[in-house]
């Protein structure tokens, strides 16, 4: 997909199709209205006769209008002006995007952008026009067999008013491309299933990312490896599984050797049928979405690959399947991190935090200045902020900050819940140093918790994915989140 930037006037630019807005409320306004004006107010009366709606996400398309050099016009409703903002850009882009991709036309320019709205740079203009159109044109079909229609959609122009935004514009959407990519990966990770999507699975798709970069290695450690490093909480999810477990580890060099480096850990469990703590039948196939917290890590390593920033980043996933068998690790079961705090698993479905925690304790070894990880880690988070935000978790201040404000101007935002030691409290365990589950009350808490204690004193943030990184509706199917928030906070550092 391309996303040339155009200059100029809407009446006069050719295209097959000029994507307008239409605000809520009297009068024309902007460059659907210097459209209006060259047709002959032919935009006006459709609208007042109710046959054009404004309303967000609305769309009407046109043929060619008198005295304009567009072959077709789209209107699309933007709701109030004065509310429209970044999402309602991106919500009214996509619409646009949805009805023309279905449709015969190669190529169309978009005017949703081209009176700024409100509180949007020309970056982000760029930025998030790109992250509509190709969130809308995203599907998923490795699966359907048959003929396959696909888009004819090549190419999308964002317009823009003033000529001196254009370098910004363009830089927006580079930037927008690599993150979209980087989301396409992860999303495709996610909605593979199980029996495809393994351990193996991705540490192959880990090699691939690699080799598509040349300041990017990978390591893969298997089971092996993991014994003579001690990390027993890892292990002890993965006996239960027939699929051999996967320690990847990815290393982006954008900076000298002596740049502590960012590290990112991502929960890998590629199927998490709770272990000999079974979870009930009802919607148990979309455990298959649990290892999102690796791919929206490795998503992020693609973005960071293609965008050079000059920064160290390196992505850690542990990865295994939790399942139920005669090998499989019983609830009362106590085993050895390793960090050397033994714990004891009072319940086998709490296995994201087993594994990170041997994770993070890896992570500790590159001295990094940050360590984020991401996971798909408890239904607490879902219950707390729903499907629309990620739960973060951090005791640093100041990177609790840059965390909000990534996610907020990348339009993947997150939701600062609290963390503070008190929660760890009936993580206490009778036999060993600390169980893998406490109380009922304010679980995503005590799951952060839980981790804190394999970080100590390195800044630290924890993403809580169960509920934004995939969609159990209509449209089911992974986000790819966090990559737009983790690429932004990359790239602002
Ligand atoms: N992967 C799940 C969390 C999850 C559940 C995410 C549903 C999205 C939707 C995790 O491994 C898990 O099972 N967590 C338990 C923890 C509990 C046993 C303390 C949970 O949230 O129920
Ligand atoms: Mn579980
Ligand atoms: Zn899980």
């Amino acid at each position: 997909m391309e996303f040339p930037v155009k200059t100029g006037a809407p009446a006069s630019q050719k295209t097959a199709c000029a994507i307008l807005p239409v605000f809520e409320g009297r009068g024309l306004k902007g460059p659907t209205r210097e459209v209006d004006l060259s047709c002959g107010g032919l935009l006006s009366q459709l609208l007042k006769s109710g046959d054009a709606a404004a309303k967000l996400g609305e769309t009407l398309l046109l043929p060619r209008l008198q005295g304009t050099a567009a072959e077709r016009a789209l209107l699309v409703g933007c709701g109030k002006q004065a509310e429209f903002d970044a999402k309602r850009l991106r919500q009214a882009l996509a619409a646009a995007t949805h009805k023309l991709k279905a449709g015969s036309i190669k190529e169309a320019t978009s005017y949703l952008a081209y009176s700024r709205p409100r509180g949007l740079d020309a970056y982000y203009a760029g930025r998030i026009s790109v992250d509509a159109v190709r969130g809308a044109l995203y599907r998923f079909d490795e699966f359907k067999t048959g003929s396959r229609m696909k888009s004819r959609l090549g190419k999308l122009a964002i317009a823009i008013g003033d000529r001196r935004d254009s370098k910004e514009t363009r830089r927006g959407i580079n930037d927008g491309r690599a993150i979209a990519n980087g989301t396409d990966l992860a999303r495709n990770l996610g909605n593979r299933p199980a029996n495809v999507c393994t351990p193996s699975h991705l540490a192959r798709e880990a090699r691939a990312l690699a080799k598509r970069y040349e300041n990017v290695g990978v390591t893969v450690l298997g089971p092996e490896d993991m014994k003579r490093l001690g990390m027993g909480a890892l292990l002890s999810v993965a006996r239960g599984a027939e699929e051999p477990p996967r320690f990847i580890i990815v290393r982006y060099r954008g900076a000298g050797k002596s740049d502590a480096p960012v590290v990112l850990c991502g929960k890998g469990i590629t199927f998490d049928t709770g272990g000999i703590s079974l979870k009930p039948p009802q919607k148990l196939d979309e455990m298959k979405f649990d290892m999102c917290g690796a791919a929206g890590v490795l998503g992020t390593m693609d973005t960071i690959g293609e965008l050079q920033p000059e920064l160290n980043v390196i992505a850690i996933i542990p990865a295994c399947e939790n399942m139920p068998s005669g090998r499989a690790t019983r609830p009362g079961d106590i085993v050895k991190s390793l960090s050397g705090q033994t714990i004891e698993i009072l319940n086998t479905d709490a296995e994201g935090r087993l594994i990170l925690a041997d994770a993070l304790t890896y992570a500790r070894r590159f001295k990094p200045r940050y360590i984020l990880d991401v996971a798909t880690l408890t239904g607490a988070c879902v219950v707390a902020v729903g499907h629309i935000y990620t739960g973060l978790f951090s005791s640093d201040e100041k990177l609790t900050r840059a965390l909000l404000d990534a996610g907020k101007r990348s339009l993947d935002p997150a939701w600062h819940l609290p963390a503070d030691e008190e929660y760890g409290n009936t993580l206490r365990s009778n036999f060993a140093d600390v169980a893998n589950v406490g109380g009922r009350e304010a679980g995503a808490s005590i799951a952060a918790q839980f981790l804190s204690r394999f970080v100590n004193e390195i800044s630290w943030a924890h993403l809580d994915i169960a509920g934004s990184a995939w969609l159990s509706t209509k449209d089911k199917g992974a986000t790819g989140r966090p990559v737009p928030l983790l690429s932004d906070f990359l790239l602002n550092l």
